[in-house]
């Protein structure tokens, strides 16, 4: 809105009759349940499924409605996260049977390291040993590899059965990533090239064990920054399985002529996303926060919410 003239129309009668003509073919977005991933995931009877993307998009409700949806299906399903600032309970708002909640929390986890450290390989020291050694684990790069090691523990057990993974907005996460490549060259290194060893990193990479979901808006922005978030990935062999466009307004088929020309805009980032992705869920901005059991599943049900 700039000049006198356009700022005068936001006084102007005739404002709504303008946007009365939305455009409505870009509108005939294909409907791409969420239900359809869940039908993926739940095939190989196991397995990692880790929600990635920025600030703010829906990492924590898409883990949650999945976690929900295989839960409700029978399966045992572990529901966690790497994020400080995680909100999983507030989400979830109640137990789900089936589903155990936990969260790597950093504080705790280097505790545990700390004092894990000072009984194995303190034990056998003298007092000014176990001084320089407990000095030792004051530094930073003790906090990462406690964090590390129940990311870990973690990727461990989705061999058994599945562990939905809500992480941390695209930064922290990629620090994760980073530690994961460090410990999979090093122990690389002592290995040698002999088989028979399985990093985490490896797990990850693995098409079938691991599933990475891109979490985005259908907007340019979030959709670019996606894209350089699967380059990173990319880089370390980790391929994403599939991307998740939420909060679109588009995939709510909006009646609204004001809300049918914002689905109009979302479009060319649909079309954008469904070419560079194998596989891609919509769904809808909703009218209410999806929080609680029965909202998750509603967004795992075939049909979406018109509005
Ligand atoms: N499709 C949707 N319709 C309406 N509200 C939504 C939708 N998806 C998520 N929300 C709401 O948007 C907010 C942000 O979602 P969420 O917490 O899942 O994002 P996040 O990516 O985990 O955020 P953070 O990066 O802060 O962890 C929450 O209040 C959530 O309930
Ligand atoms: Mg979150």
């Amino acid at each position: 809105m700039v000049g006198i003239p356009a700022l005068e129309s936001l006084f102007a009668p005739s404002l709504h009759a303008d946007a009365a003509e939305g455009p409505s073919s870009a509108l005939d977005i294909e409907d791409a349940p969420l239900a359809a991933l869940v039908d993926g995931i739940e095939s190989d009877g196991h397995g990692l499924v880790m929600c990635m993307g920025k600030g703010g998009v829906g990492k924590t409700t898409v883990a949650a409605a999945i976690a929900v949806a295989l839960a409700r299906r029978g399966h045992a399903v572990h529901l966690t996260t790497t994020d400080p600032a995680a909100h999983l309970s507030e989400t979830l708002h109640g137990s789900v049977a089936g589903l155990t909640v936990s969260r790597i929390d950093p504080a705790a986890a280097i505790q545990e390291y700390r004092a894990h450290v000072m009984d194995t390989k303190g034990r056998s020291m003298d007092d000014e040993g176990r001084a320089a050694l407990a000095e030792d684990l004051m530094s930073p790069c003790t906090d990462e590899v406690a964090v590390f090691r129940q990311f870990s523990r973690v990727v461990q057990e989705s061999r058994r059965h599945f562990v939905v993974m809500d992480t941390a907005p695209t930064g922290h996460t990629l620090l994760l990533l980073d530690a994961t490549g460090s410990y999979h060259r090093e122990i690389s290194r002592q290995v040698g090239n002999s088989l028979g060893f399985v990093t985490p990193l490896m797990r990850l990479q693995d098409p079938v064990g691991t599933k990475v979901i891109l979490v985005t808006l259908a907007e340019t922005t979030p959709v670019l920054e996606a894209e350089e978030l699967k380059a990173d990935l990319e880089r370390a062999g980790i391929h994403p399985w599939a991307w998740v466009i939420n909060n679109s307004i588009a995939a709510a088929h909006p009646r609204s002529p004001f809300l049918r020309a914002r689905a109009a805009h979302e479009a060319d980032q649909i079309t954008k996303v469904r070419a560079m992705a194998e596989r891609v869920a919509l769904i809808p901005l909703l009218p209410e926060e999806p929080i609680g059991e029965a909202k998750l599943t509603a967004l795992t049900a075939f049909t979406t919410q018109r509005v």
